[in-house]
């Protein structure tokens, strides 16, 4: 293959890979990114009943109350602990959680905490209430802590203890318990708020689990979208994701029916999405609620509609208001960041293709949106003609993915602007991508990230049209999937990050200004090339070559017409190449936790030189079988 890449000419170019960061999908925020170690802390996995979900008694003289309320705040479903007085001994009993299917322990602090109060009939509390790290293996403590128990009043009050293992546990098979340790009386106490943290990223409060914040940081995106997906439209207009009950104290956030799995806490909420797209250097894709839901309920186009509109003024007003002159903003400012967070895009709800009512919603959202905020770029999640942007979404097979490849180059460029925030391989039968799960991936293969690469490639040879991809979904616990395949897959104390993660990673770092015109000497297919260039700083330029059939293929290129100012500096030429492959291996290979490193980027040896009397660079690699590359060249 030889190529002749035209440095002088070509199209600006804004394209640049996105992440998706959809909530309660594959337990993405409970159970994932945010960092909260017991699973359902205050006892409302099944909403409306209490709960116990994850939580085992401790002591047999223990009874666990369901039938009375005692809410804490907004949290409805408090238990209660009943010690039941024992003639000869003093009591011991509580309540143990054995985490989102296990509790890593390290030698680190671990900040736990809970809401307690005294039940009505119990006498004051003698003893202690006791806050434990345990194995579920061989009972072996790692770390305790107590609180003296006639603390407890008859009021709700927040307790805190740190807990310090001096060593890690082997495996994750660990709890956290809650005891109380009394004199013999019958004893009693409401608990809810049960929390446990280990240390977060970047030591935020609240925060997030560090490995997966940092495989999210790691590839390096500008834009993450938040927070869904089909979660932001809720399972019922009732359910929807309503951002104003995430926002501050943990006790006065009531969470919400999760669509995909269980009950969400909310504990990862909109200031702590928007703190962690600033943490991952990125700022925010914003998803609006818009007065739909997944059950294919609409609000009407009557005065019903204006409160979901006010609604997402507001949340605007909550992101970028000024805290003098609104009151969101200064709550913002009250919680902490003063300052508006950075946003680009707001994209008003999610696939909503699949409704008949867009239109009017659109334009009174985006009617009183703009009129506030005019500078913002509003996003259509349907393919509307009037938006300034539309988000378009792709499931399906590898051989569709390959044929998207120029699905861009004859879009009439009518000045709305695409962005692809969910794409993915997901079957290995096209023709059945939601259909028989016989088909469906389980994890990325390389097959399929190659094929995501083809239709990247085509985006950016549209960047002037395309601006950004995402994957989707990006996160996924694999003990509570609802979804798959997932760009990042992860258990209690691993991280796997997967082939699509890696193809995704070296075209984010390859982010590129002008997309340049290139004469090959045969026709595309099985390999595709997009030749980009970087000129902030210094002068780069990427070549990312897919190659879809198995022979590797000699590359020859040539990138001439470069200026002066690019071969004044020829010494100081660097060419070098990563290259995602599987020699030895089958094309549809995954990584996987139990194989966490089985294809990641190696390099490609790439020869370059540049001859500056001629204003040209020539290089020469040689392209793998089945894989994908991205060459480098700067200086
Ligand atoms: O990414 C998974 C789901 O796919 C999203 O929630 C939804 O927008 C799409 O249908």
């Amino acid at each position: 293959l030889h190529l002749d890449i035209d440095a002088s000419a070509g199209n600006a170019t804004e394209f640049t890979v996105a992440a998706f960061i959809e909530t309660n999908i594959g337990r993405t925020d409970d159970g994932g990114l945010y960092a909260e170690l017991v699973q359902n802390r205050a006892f409302q996995e099944e909403d409306q009943y209490l709960s116990l979900t994850g939580w085992t008694k401790v002591g047999e003289r223990t009874i666990l109350m369901k039938d009375a309320e005692e809410p804490l705040h907004a949290l409805k479903n408090s238990l209660q602990i009943w010690l039941q007085a024992n003639e000869t001994r003093g009591l011991r009993g509580g309540i143990s959680n054995a985490g989102w299917w296990g509790i890593p322990v390290k030698p680190q602090a671990y900040q736990a905490s809970f809401f307690a109060k005294r039940a009505l009939l119990s006498a004051p509390l003698q003893g202690t209430i006791d806050l434990s790290l345990s194995s579920l293996t061989d009972g072996r403590v790692y770390a305790s802590s107590s609180i003296p128990a006639r603390d407890i009043t008859t009021e709700w009050k927040k307790f805190y203890a740190t807990l310090r293992p001096t060593r890690a546990a082997p495996d994750a098979n660990n709890a956290f318990n809650l005891t109380l340790d009394v004199l013999r009386q019958d004893q009693g106490l409401w608990v809810n708020l049960v929390s446990l943290f280990p240390p977060t990223f970047k030591g935020r409060a609240n925060g997030l689990r560090p490995d997966l914040a940092e495989a999210v940081r790691d590839l390096g995106v500008k834009y993450i979208r938040i927070p869904g997906g089909s979660n932001l439209q809720g399972t019922t207009i009732e359910h929807r994701y309503n951002w104003s009950s995430t926002l501050g104290a943990l006790e006065d956030r009531p969470g919400r029916v999760g669509l995909w799995v269980g009950y969400q806490t909310e504990g990862l909420g909109l200031k702590e999405l928007l703190d962690m797209c600033e943490d991952l250097g990125a700022s925010a894709i914003l998803g609006v609620y818009a007065a739909y839901a997944s059950d294919d309920e609409s609000v009407p186009n009557t005065s019903q509609l204006d409160k979901y509109i006010e609604s997402a003024v507001n949340e605007l007003h909550f992101v970028l208001g000024d805290p003098a002159t609104n009151s969101w903003a200064k709550l913002r400012a009250d919680l902490g960041h003063p300052e508006p967070y950075h946003l680009e895009y707001v994209e008003l709800g999610n696939e909503d293709f699949t409704s008949t009512t867009y239109g009017y919603r659109w334009d009174r959202f985006t009617k009183a949106m703009s009129s506030a905020y005019p500078q913002l770029k509003y996003v259509a999640s349907a393919d509307l003609a009037e938006a300034a942007v539309v988000d378009l979404h792709d499931y399906s097979g590898s051989d569709v993915f390959i044929g998207f490849f120029d699905r861009f180059d004859n879009r009439p460029r009518t000045g709305t602007k695409v962005v692809e925030l969910e794409n993915a391989v997901i079957t290995n039968n096209s023709a059945a991508a939601f259909g028989d799960p016989e088909f469906r991936l389980l994890f990325p293969t390389l097959q399929g990230s190659i094929a995501e690469a083809v239709f990247m490639i085509g985006m950016q040879r549209n960047g002037d049209l395309v601006l950004s991809s995402s994957y989707a979904p990006y996160l996924a616990n694999v003990e509570s999937t609802q979804w798959t395949p997932n760009i990042i897959n992860f258990n209690a104390t691993h991280v796997s990050r997967s082939t699509s993660y890696y193809v995704h990673q070296m075209i984010s770092r390859a982010r590129a200004d002008m997309v340049h015109p290139v004469v090959a000497d045969s026709a595309f297919g099985p390999l595709y090339w997009v030749a980009t260039s970087a000129t902030s700083s210094k002068q780069t330029f990427f070549i990312q070559i897919a190659n879809t059939a198995p022979p590797s293929v000699s590359l020859s290129a040539t990138i001439s017409n470069l200026s002066q100012r690019a071969t004044a500096s020829q010494t100081q030429l660097k060419a070098t190449a990563t290259v995602m492959e599987a020699p030895g291996l089958p094309v549809n290979v995954s990584n996987t936790l139990d194989n966490l490193d089985l294809v990641t980027p190696k390099a490609l040896t790439v020869h370059a030189s540049l001859h500056s009397q001629a204003r040209v660079l020539s290089f020469n690699a040689e392209i793998p079988g089945n894989s994908f590359s991205v060459i480098r060249l700067e200086w």
